[in-house]
């Protein structure tokens, strides 16, 4: 089968080889799948470039979600590689009781695109934040893959939504998106827009996939008793979160690893999986897949995502 294999750490542009390798093996418990589409995400450059919290031996397959068919039975299925990455590639092999079914009619791309992103965000927000109907979160990066998911799922839980974003058009895409309320934070101060919105009261929710310094500014706009969700480091800058402002100013400071809940919690997953494809079936959520590209452009469309230059999810198809 064809694959993407990192064989040194990097770029993705320098490192990745595009090669004929062995079909993989399902193990006990485990189903091999065609895959029919799989996303890009922010952590395959991590992972490519050795910057990511799991270093694989090399050479591997990058990757972290996909849809497709389950070879031996022909269901359609979504759901992330069962070594954690792989999905780069023809054929990839998941844990039969990790392979989430499609629901009928749902096309390929919003499929491959319905799982890490969405999965990040529902337990991002209510399982951490516990997210009220009526609360106001700030969802930054909001154009984003992370973002653009927790838009819609806030929206979803009754929020009103303030989404920040790097120019115009990527404001735009928030808007479309249904964010209440977007700003350039490339061009002006958040905090301030924030503070104005709300009447002074602040976010109560704060999704923040960027750290540095947006995450530093996060805590000059948090409402009482508000939570800042920490999400991720685009920016490059892990934040430092003193205590002593959180003690003054009534507000959590909470980690999300989504990853850890397929160890620590499966069944959490299976009922957020059922709540997105509800979710979805009414109309509530429905992924931005703004490209739809060939498996072997996988290079230049990880260079597009690590250069800012994308919005929402962009898939590949083998
Ligand atoms: N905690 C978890 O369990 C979990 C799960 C999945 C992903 N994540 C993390 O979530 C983050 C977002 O992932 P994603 O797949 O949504 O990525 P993405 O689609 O590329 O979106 C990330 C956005 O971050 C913004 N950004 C700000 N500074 C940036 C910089 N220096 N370089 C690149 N982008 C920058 C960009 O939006 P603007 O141009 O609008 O600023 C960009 O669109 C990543 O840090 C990822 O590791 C965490």
């Amino acid at each position: 089968m064809k694959a993407w294999r990192v064989h040194e750490l990097g770029s993705p542009a320098d490192v990745l080889a595009f090669e004929d390798i062995d079909v993989p093996t399902a193990g006990e418990g485990q189903v091999l799948v065609k895959v029919a589409a799989a996303a890009l995400n922010f952590p395959d450059l991590l992972m490519i470039a050795g910057k990511y919290q799991v270093r694989p031996p090399l050479p591997f397959v990058p990757g972290f979600e996909l849809t497709g068919e389950v070879v031996a039975t022909g269901q359609r299925v979504i759901g992330g590689p069962a070594a954690g990455f792989g999905a780069y590639a023809e054929y990839a092999v998941l844990d039969a009781d990790a392979a989430w079914p499609v629901p009928d009619g749902m096309p390929v791309e919003h499929a491959a695109a319905l799982f890490l992103t969405y999965q990040t965000g529902h337990f991002g927000l209510h399982r951490r934040a516990r997210l009220q109907a009526g609360e106001v979160v700030l969802v930054h990066a909001g154009a984003g893959g992370v973002g653009s998911a927790a838009i819609q799922l806030a929206k979803a839980a009754g929020a009103t939504v303030i989404a920040t974003a790097g120019g115009p058009e990527k404001v735009a895409v928030c808007l479309q998106l249904g964010a209440d309320h977007a700003i350039d934070y490339l061009a002006e101060d958040f905090v301030g827009r924030v503070k104005e919105i709300t009447g002074g009261a602040g976010a109560d929710v704060i999704y923040d996939p960027v750290g540095g310094d947006v995450f530093d500014s996060s805590r000059k706009c948090v409402a009482f008793e508000g939570r800042i969700v920490v999400v991720g480091f685009t920016s490059g800058r892990m934040a430092e979160a003193p205590t002593n402002h959180a003690l003054v100013k009534n507000y959590s400071v909470l980690g999300l690893h989504w990853g850890l809940y397929r160890t620590h919690d499966p069944s959490l997953i299976a009922e957020v999986h059922e709540d997105l494809t509800r979710l979805y079936a009414e109309g509530a959520i429905k992924p931005l897949v703004s490209q739809t590209l060939p498996l072997a452009e996988a290079p230049q469309a990880l260079a597009a995502l690590g250069r800012r230059e994308t919005v929402g999810k962009v898939v590949l198809r083998p």
